[in-house]
């Protein structure tokens, strides 16, 4: 990998129809993903985002080449991770979800160990530029046991850049880190990206997606459900919302309202689902004050990916992970379903 960008393929990653069904140890099947296709630009930082189970994962892992694929194909810096699975291994750079490092070697010697298995020639390692790059010099050779929790994930992170692959897949990594962590993560992200490597990264807190990734993908429970530029994605709904205050009460909602698609939210909340390329502010604004309303205050929201996950995943309509839908906490609450948000 002395010149990765030279023959540099167009997608950083392609899967078609990846599926993967477990067999469990009850003779049972779960089938994790039905048919993934999905396309990483090359030089993006592109997100997989879902629940827990959605099957984020499996896919990863199919990648790193940890779990069998049941059926279809994956392709790494263009090389079929089957047919030419060394060059697609040399291409990639994986840091799991879970923490798996040996607690007796020091993160020297843990990178070091991972440059052997890739070859990597004495001369060309990096060791300490990595270490420094990730706030772990002074720790070098200090017993991975002795780190904290944070510093193990950024160890972890370091392991997946020894070999130098142009693509690095991070498996949810700030699931469960503090904010300042996830602050330094998130910036480190971003400056391995500034330098040309492409980033994937699976999350299911939207709020990550929507800021890091210029492209997302969605899915749940195994299917996909969506996989655009993160700007397309959200202008998508078209939507947005326009709660008014009014002076006056109201027992039902006025006539000429309806055609609004307006509810009465409250004695004297109204409040408007509008898509804003075609109804403006403005003009709902004066149809209230038509009807000799008074607005004491307004509000306006404009959809975000909270909005979309909920439409694309039916979880809107009278799906019971819906419940509590009107807490403005409620949806991703259930994006996570059994994580807590941080
Ligand atoms: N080794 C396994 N054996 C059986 N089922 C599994 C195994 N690994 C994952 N699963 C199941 O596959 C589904 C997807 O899991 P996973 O890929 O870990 O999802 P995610 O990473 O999005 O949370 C889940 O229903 C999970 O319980
Ligand atoms: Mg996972």
């Amino acid at each position: 990998m002395s010149d990765p960008l030279r023959d540099a393929p167009e997608f950083a990653i392609e899967t078609e129809a990846l599926a993967k069904t477990y067999r469990t140890e009850t003779g049972g099947s779960v089938r994790a993903l039905n048919g993934v296709s999905l396309q990483v630009p090359r030089g993006s930082i592109f997100g997989l985002l879902g629940p827990n189970g959605a099957g984020k994962s499996t896919l990863i892992n199919i990648l790193a080449g940890l779990v069998v694929r049941s059926s279809g194909t994956a392709r790494i810096w263009g090389a079929d991770i089957d047919k030419q699975m060394r060059l697609a291994r040399s291409a990639i750079g994986i840091v799991p979800q879970e923490v798996n490092l040996d607690a007796f070697f020091s993160p020297r010697e843990v990178l070091e160990v991972q440059a052997g298995l890739y070859a990597v020639p004495k001369a060309e390692r990096r060791t300490m530029e990595i270490l420094e790059a990730l706030g772990l010099a002074d720790k070098a050779d200090a017993y991975a046991r002795s780190l904290s929790g944070g510093m193990k994930r950024r160890l972890l992170i370091a392991k997946a850049l020894v070999h130098s692959p142009p693509v690095v897949v991070l498996d949810e990594p700030t699931a469960g880190v503090d904010v300042e962590l996830r602050r330094q993560l998130w910036a480190y992200m971003r400056t391995l990206n500034d330098d040309g490597v492409t980033i994937v990264l699976t999350t299911h807190y939207l709020e990550e997606a929507e800021e890091m990734c210029d492209r997302i993908a969605i899915i749940d429970r195994g299917e996909q459900i969506a996989c655009e530029d993160t700007p397309t994605l959200i202008s998508r709904l078209d939507q947005r919302t326009l709660t008014i205050t009014l002076e006056e009460t109201l027992t039902r909602l006025p006539a000429p309202l309806i055609a609004f698609e307006a509810e009465l939210s409250g004695e004297r909340t109204l409040t408007f689902r509008f898509s804003p390329s075609r109804t403006t502010v403005g003009e709902l604004l004066s149809v209230v004050q038509g009807l000799g309303l008074t607005v004491v205050d307004l509000a306006t929201r404009d959809a975000d990916l909270e909005d979309i996950f909920l439409r694309l995943t039916g979880m809107d309509e009278g799906d019971s992970r819906s419940a509590g839908r009107n807490d403005p906490q409620a949806g991703a609450a259930a994006l996570a379903r059994t994580e807590p948000k941080i």
